[in-house]
């Protein structure tokens, strides 16, 4: 037998349970499930079967008193009795393998596309550590994308963690499908944390393509799965993502969506008797949007590293709403998207003045930093001046930068919406190309664009 078949063997039985300990159900309230008599030994994240009537159940403890253990249900209660026999369920075993590359999965590792999945050697705890601070390095080199305003004005390097925030239906899912498209990484581990169902279909198929699913995992929780699940999905795709980086791969991940994985953490804390705090998110939040982002970044000795980017629904493109507020305190670099370019058509829609990326200045050569400086610098004098200038009020000649803003504001506007693949150089002659209305200054100031001082 192989040494693969012997690892398979032993961990599945290193897995069994010969004793059944359970207990008893003694209350039932919402989809939280009170059990009795618990042998001492279960914990918080134990999993357990109920064996009700007319099927069984299956649930998570997420609280312990002193006789009697809550769990939060997998799935409706109905049915469900005081008396109920209860079984504790050996552990799920999250054990990744390079072999899920191409595939759909769920947080505990099942497959979702119908096909059968061999599971790794080595089981992996979703809730690992990350590796110790001063062991890490910094951020690495910048990562080629297809996006033109990736590739300039906003940089993603090796190891950086972004989130990509945006109002509901404003181009999310798009974009990060252009991303993981065009990206030069080995490995793109996806979360889709508590979308519609039809939404990861969509995905997969028109998103991703074969192009995209090629060297994508995709660990999938919907919204019709409990809380628990969902925020295990957003784990467990991290988890992925750390088995592709401890082989030395760069890897990306992206998390769609980070507030869904706090809604989830919501529900499971408020149901373990958490109170509810800043507009109903418990205090613990803050906590478990730390510790997911934190295990992405750059890795320490042969590791690779995880970039990621992290989708952040903002209600009402409220940027200060908790868990968007939360997140931009721990991430290095903010995308924000926006209705309004949506509405006039302009696509990807990205608020280039309110979005930052701290991989800069490092990232970019002396003379890019200059052309970003000198975009950014355009486009926000143009926007302060873009109600007198459409109202006709602006008599051309009266302001030296607002003449120059309008005159390349088009195509600086378009050159947002490249998306060539034609790499970071020629994207920066693009740029420079835009900007070309400023009195041939450009020419001179740009001319060594590329070349690292
Ligand atoms: N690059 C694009 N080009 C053209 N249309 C786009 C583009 N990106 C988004 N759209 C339009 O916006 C719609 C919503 O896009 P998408 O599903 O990516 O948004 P989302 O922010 O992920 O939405 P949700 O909040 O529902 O998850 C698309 O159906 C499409 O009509
Ligand atoms: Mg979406």
């Amino acid at each position: 037998m192989s040494h693969y078949l012997l690892d398979q063997v032993r961990n599945a039985v290193g897995r069994l349970d010969p004793v059944h300990a359970g207990g008893r159900v003694c209350g039932v309230a919402g989809g939280t499930v009170q059990i009795g008599a618990l042998p001492s030994h279960v914990q918080i994240g134990d999993r357990v079967r109920i064996l009700a009537r007319p099927i069984n159940l299956s649930g998570e403890i997420v609280r312990l008193d002193l006789g009697s253990a809550h769990v939060l249900a997998d799935g409706a209660v109905d049915g469900v009795s005081i008396g109920d026999r209860v079984i504790i369920d050996p552990p799920v075993a999250f054990a990744p393998d390079d072999s899920w590359i191409g595939r759909v999965i769920d947080p505990d590792g099942n497959p979702l596309d119908a096909r059968s999945l061999l599971p790794g050697p080595l089981p992996r705890s979703l809730r690992s550590a990350p590796p110790a601070p001063h062991h890490r390095r910094g951020l690495g080199v910048r990562l080629e994308t297809d996006l033109a305003v990736f590739n300039t004005l906003l940089p993603i390097v090796q190891g950086q963690r972004i989130g990509l925030f945006a109002g509901s239906g404003v181009g999310k899912s798009t974009l990060l499908g252009d991303l993981v498209r065009g990206n030069s990484a080995d490995v793109i581990v996806i979360g889709l944390v508590g979308e519609r169902g039809r939404e990861l279909r969509h995905f997969v198929d028109d998103v991703l393509g074969s192009e995209g699913m090629a060297k994508s995992v995709i660990v999938a929780a919907t919204s019709d799965r409990a809380p628990q699940v969902r925020r295990r999905c957003a784990w467990a795709a991290m988890t992925l993502a750390e088995h592709f980086r401890d082989a030395g791969k760069q890897v990306l991940l992206i998390i769609d969506s980070v507030t869904r994985f706090c809604e989830a953490h919501r529900e499971v804390a408020v149901a373990a008797g958490e109170p509810a705090n800043l507009r109903g998110y418990p205090v613990s939040t803050g906590a478990a949007i730390a510790g997911l982002c934190e295990r992405a970044g750059p890795g320490a000795g042969d590791m690779g590293d995880i970039t990621a980017v992290f989708s952040v629904l903002v209600a009402g493109s409220d940027m200060d709403e908790p868990v968007a507020d939360m997140l931009r305190g721990v991430l290095d670099g903010h995308v924000v998207m926006d209705r309004e370019i949506a509405e006039r058509g302009r696509f990807p829609a990205i608020d280039v003045l309110r979005s930052v990326s701290r991989a800069l200045p490092a990232a970019a050569t002396p003379q890019e930093n200059s052309m970003i400086a000198q975009a950014r610098s355009h486009l926000a004098v143009y926007e302060k001046s873009a109600l007198m200038i459409q109202a006709g009020l602006y008599a051309p000649g009266s302001d030296k930068s607002i003449d120059a803003a309008i005159a390349c504001y088009p195509a600086l506007d378009s050159f947002l919406t490249i998306k060539d693949g034609r790499g970071t150089l020629a994207h920066f002659a693009k740029l420079r190309q835009a900007m070309a209305g400023n009195g041939g200054e450009m020419k001179t100031t740009f001319g060594d664009v590329g070349k690292r001082a």
